[in-house]
């Protein structure tokens, strides 16, 4: 078992050791998980190729150490407990014994399916029991497993596929919203319609809605679980064996498929879940992320599981049947460590504390927050009325690409602060960097966000094109792994994120690229060009703010581009990518070169322009004045 730093000064000087001697800190974390042989070697690593391998050589499967490992203490304790969308419906507790039975019984049916070692499995499904189930029945038999949060459309799942050729899909016949209903299947069928490579489709049975069932393609997943024996020889994997792909938006086109490999995921997604939110033996962690995102693959299935924790999985939306659904289900289930987003904060907090009538809270030990930047405002909110002023918070900074939490408060050991993320994990060594690269040491700094040492939670590539990880995170300063992110480190060494310096928007959380939301807005037929940038929002932290520029206008004039342009991007990508504004203008502001000044665009969304800064390369000045005049919002 990962032992658990208990006070600032074994912080203090953990980290120390994991900066002077990472190898042997990392070795003894290893130390504690079940390989079936030793690795020789701790770390090989360049950050020029670059190359990354942690525990050379050891052989392991990650759910031996989810299961096999924990069935001696935890047979009967549960592992995932699932809350459905409808509080009326029964709910299902799955103990570790339960849970491995039926992931060995669906490896079973996945082998039998054909499905192999090395095979990529793409599974786009609703919060269900399945969908965890299924995760892990790919990693039992070493196949990839690729989740797409079931938002998706159609058209973005075609891309994740086809991105990473895979040849089974798992899904749902529809999935449960809050009180709407989601067709699944059909989406996925739309959506095969283009991708050649998948051979099956696994269909869970949710809602009994009536869906197509192609002959030959499609099965059940009840008719195919159907006489799988319970017992499941594990995979034998190589520490650098691929344990998933997920896909995350990036700054220009299509989506990055972020590569995770099995052992040092393992080791640094328990190792952070357990340090961070200081998880005892039979405290109920609840994560409300979707496992379609990283948060969810961390710290609802892999960290917590691998820790022999009781993980919560819940369906359904925070605001169904009601606004006080979430306090409702910490007291049904008494959990100890709630772990949200501060959009969904900011997004209840506008209801007052009216749903907090009733609830007690009173289990509630630590709380954690995840995905931007928590506001002060929604910071005082989360600790004084959710956590009565008695419960740490934990502002936890990383990414899809950094595999588990890397710079965070441990709860109730290290001091936090309104909008810091504070100090970083033990193994992870943060710099700030000028624009010319040059460190930045010492207090009171800003700058990139970069990190100079490999951490083994770290990706090791963009599926199929290794030239762009290289290009996005270890070109623009060489020798560092560049986060995208902007940060401040202030006069008590804490760090506080700034967002992002790149063209990504984080919108509740969610990570855009405004290259591929332009990209969907160009598919207008009317429209000409378009530019993207993000501006503060209430709720949302970002919004969207599209300029386009348009041949002509249809016979609904602007207001009708304008629905059409969001309609589109709702369908060519997805509701969380569609513009809040979108502004009709003549041209766009150019650079001489003809590059997009979005500088001057981020400006006059923010309502910002007193000083546009330098325009002097600009093409044509009179455009900005236009544009400010039409400005929306
Ligand atoms: C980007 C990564 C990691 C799971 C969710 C998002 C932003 C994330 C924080 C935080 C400020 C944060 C960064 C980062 N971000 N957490 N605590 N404070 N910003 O994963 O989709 O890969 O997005 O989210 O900008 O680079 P992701």
């Amino acid at each position: 078992m990962i032992r658990k730093i208990t006070t600032l000064g074994g912080y203090i000087r953990e980290y120390q050791e994991s900066v002077e001697n990472p190898k042997l800190f990392w070795t003894h974390q290893a130390e504690a998980f079940y390989w079936r042989k030793k690795w020789d070697k701790v770390l090989d690593w360049n950050f020029e190729e670059p190359s990354v391998k942690w525990f050379l050589n050891g052989k392991l499967n990650i759910t031996e150490n989810i299961f096999e490992r924990n069935m001696f203490l935890r047979k009967d304790q549960p592992a995932i407990i699932w809350e459905p969308n409808n509080p009326e419906e029964e709910g299902i507790t799955l103990t570790y014994e339960e849970l491995f039975k039926k992931v060995n019984q669906f490896a079973n049916a996945l082998q039998k399916m054909g499905i192999e070692k090395g095979d990529r499995v793409v599974i786009y499904m609703p919060m269900i029991p399945e969908l965890a189930i299924a995760m892990l029945a790919c990693a039992r038999i070493g196949a990839i497993h690729s989740i797409v949060f079931a938002g998706f459309s159609a058209k973005s799942l075609v891309e994740r596929i086809n991105d990473a050729q895979a040849k089974m899909v798992i899904t749902s016949d529809e999935g449960y919203r809050g009180n709407k209903t989601i067709q699944i299947k059909a989406i996925v069928d739309e959506s095969l319609t283009d991708c050649p490579s998948v051979e099956n489709v696994v269909v869970v049975e949710r809602t009994g809605g009536a869906v197509d069932m192609k002959a030959g393609r499609d099965i059940w997943w009840h008719d195919a679980i159907q006489d799988m024996p319970e017992e499941n020889e594990a995979a034998e994997m190589d520490s650098e064996d691929m344990l998933f792909i997920l896909y995350t938006s990036g700054s220009t086109g299509k989506p990055k498929g972020i590569v995770h490999t099995t052992g040092g995921y393992m080791v640094y997604s328990a190792y952070t879940f357990k340090n961070v939110f200081q998880y005892s033996d039979n405290d109920m962690f609840f994560c409300t992320a979707d496992i379609g995102w990283i948060t969810g693959h961390s710290y609802i299935i892999y960290g917590p599981l691998l820790c022999g924790a009781k993980t919560l999985m819940f369906e359904g939306i925070p605001t169904f049947p009601d606004e006080g659904r979430l306090w409702e289900i910490v007291d049904k289930y008494q959990v100890n460590q709630l772990y949200t987003a501060p959009t969904a904060l900011r997004s209840l907090m506008t209801y007052g504390e009216e749903p907090l009538d009733n609830k007690s809270l009173r289990s509630l030990k630590v709380l954690g927050t995840v995905g931007e930047p928590i506001n002060e405002e929604a910071w005082h909110w989360y600790h004084d009325h959710i956590g009565k002023g008695n419960c740490p918070i934990v502002d936890t900074w990383w990414q899809t690409e950094t595999g588990g939490i890397s710079i965070s408060p441990l709860a109730g050991i290290i001091p936090t602060k309104p909008s810091f993320a504070t100090l970083p994990i033990p193994g992870i060594q943060p710099v700030v960097l000028d624009n010319e690269g040059k460190e930045l040491s010492g207090r009171n700094v800003e700058g990139n966000l970069c990190i100079k040492f490999p951490w083994p939670g770290m990706l090791r590539t963009i599926y199929g094109d290794h030239e762009r990880c290289k290009n996005v995170y270890f070109s623009k300063f060489k020798g560092y792994y560049f986060t995208g992110d902007g940060v401040k480190r202030d006069e008590d060494g804490y760090y506080r994120l700034l967002g992002r310096v790149d063209d990504v928007i984080v919108v509740s959380g969610h990570n855009l690229g405004t290259a591929e939301i332009e990209n969907a807005i160009n598919e207008h037929p009317l429209v000409h060009e378009s530019a993207v940038v993000g501006y503060p929002h209430e709720i949302k932290g970002q919004g969207i703010y599209a300029f386009v520029v348009c041949s002509e206008l249809s016979t609904g004039g602007e207001e009708g581009i304008r629905n059409s342009v969001i309609k589109g991007v709702s369908k060519i990508i997805s509701p969380i990518a569609k513009p809040d504004r979108v502004q009709i203008v003549s041209g766009l502001p150019k650079t001489r070169s003809g590059k997009i000044m979005r500088r001057i665009l981020r400006k006059i969304a923010e309502n910002n322009y007193s000083d546009l800064g330098d325009i002097s390369t600009m093409l044509d000045p009179d455009l900005v004045d236009e544009i400010i005049k039409g400005r929306i919002g």
